[in-house]
């Protein structure tokens, strides 16, 4: 699911320029577009929306320095970066792994909302809340619990297909999404007491200690480069006994990496210890698929940390 935004460049045949080449682009004429799109950063070098685009076409012709090139020039003229030019660089292997922009998250979500559910649950068979539902149950049922919960929070709620799943175990359930669009989805399943829209970390640290029994990210984690922050203030938020249930794509290596579908993979093991690091048990670590591509399961896990 590409972004497709198009920040004008303020001067009309510099946009007109960047149209065609689009136009070209569309039509398979790679290098033809990209002599247009560099005619028109000719006309406005700020032109955030042509470089990002000069640089995927660079990029898909195989041109890795010049695709560099353009990238920088697409993230330097854009500090929120909602093209997610500093994405491509990370894969391009021309930046350090670093978070992902927040600008790009809440663009391509807020793009996305309306035919989100269709998209991912008809199209790759999404079972990220199913799946979270599941461990929940299992680890309740193994500690001789019953499965509800008085005060949850649903972290990068979307749509709100974890509160669908979870609506009859949970009493007062709170969503943060960065998107706008996507929390107004939310809203509409009538699901959540309370529903704000910002990073899911701010929100968090924004919640008294001990306030949560449940916290859940279905499908969120793949946008977290960094577990660290989002585990240790869980464990903050968490009443003992609580649980933290989530779900992450992985790898067969080490550590983190960021995929080719510009998601973030984390290995096993590396959940397993940022789990412990942040004081939490780890109570289930599965591999389970969230999504198949091109009708392949994406490699993923669940898990569930607890608060001891
Ligand atoms: C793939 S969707 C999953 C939505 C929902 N959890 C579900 O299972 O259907 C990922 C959601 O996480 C949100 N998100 C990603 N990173 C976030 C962050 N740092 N803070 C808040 N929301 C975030 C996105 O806006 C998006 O709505």
């Amino acid at each position: 699911m590409p972004t497709r935004i198009f920040l004008t460049s303020g001067d009309l045949m510099a946009d007109r320029r960047y149209d065609f080449a689009r136009d070209l682009q569309m039509k398979g004429d790679l290098p033809g577009a990209a002599d247009l799109l560099l005619q028109a950063t000719d006309l406005a070098p700020n032109f955030v929306t042509a470089w990002f685009t000069l640089g995927d076409i660079r990029e898909t012709l195989g041109e890795r320095d010049a695709a560099i090139t353009a990238f920088r020039k697409a993230w330097a003229g854009d500090p929120d970066d909602r093209h997610g030019a500093r994405l491509r660089l990370m894969r391009l292997g021309a930046e350090p792994l670093a978070a992902m922009p927040q600008g790009y998250v809440q663009v391509l979500f807020d793009q996305y909302a309306r035919r989100f559910n269709a998209a991912l649950v008809d199209d790759l068979g999404y079972r990220g809340p199913d799946l979270l539902f599941g461990a929940v149950l299992s680890v309740r049922a193994a500690a001789r619990k019953p499965a509800f919960f008085k005060r949850a929070i649903d972290l990068g709620c979307g749509t709100g297909l974890v509160a669908t799943a979870f609506a009859k175990e949970v009493d007062h359930l709170i969503g943060i999404d960065l998107s706008p669009r996507m929390i107004e989805q939310a809203r509409a399943t009538g699901c959540y007491a309370e529903l704000e829209v910002g990073d899911i970390v701010q929100g968090l640290r924004a919640r008294p200690d001990s306030s949560a029994d449940l916290i859940l990210a279905a499908d969120v984690m793949i946008y977290v480069a960094d577990l660290a922050p989002v585990l240790a203030e869980s464990s903050r938020v968490l009443a003992a006994g609580g649980l933290f249930a989530f779900t992450t794509e992985t790898h067969a290596g080490e550590g983190v990496i960021l995929g080719a579908g510009l998601r973030y993979a984390h290995a096993a093991a590396h959940v397993r210890e940022a789990v412990e690091a942040a004081g939490l048990n780890l109570s289930l670590l599965e591999d389970r698929s969230a999504r198949t591509e091109e009708n392949i399961p994406v490699p993923g896990l669940v898990a569930v940390a607890a608060k001891g």
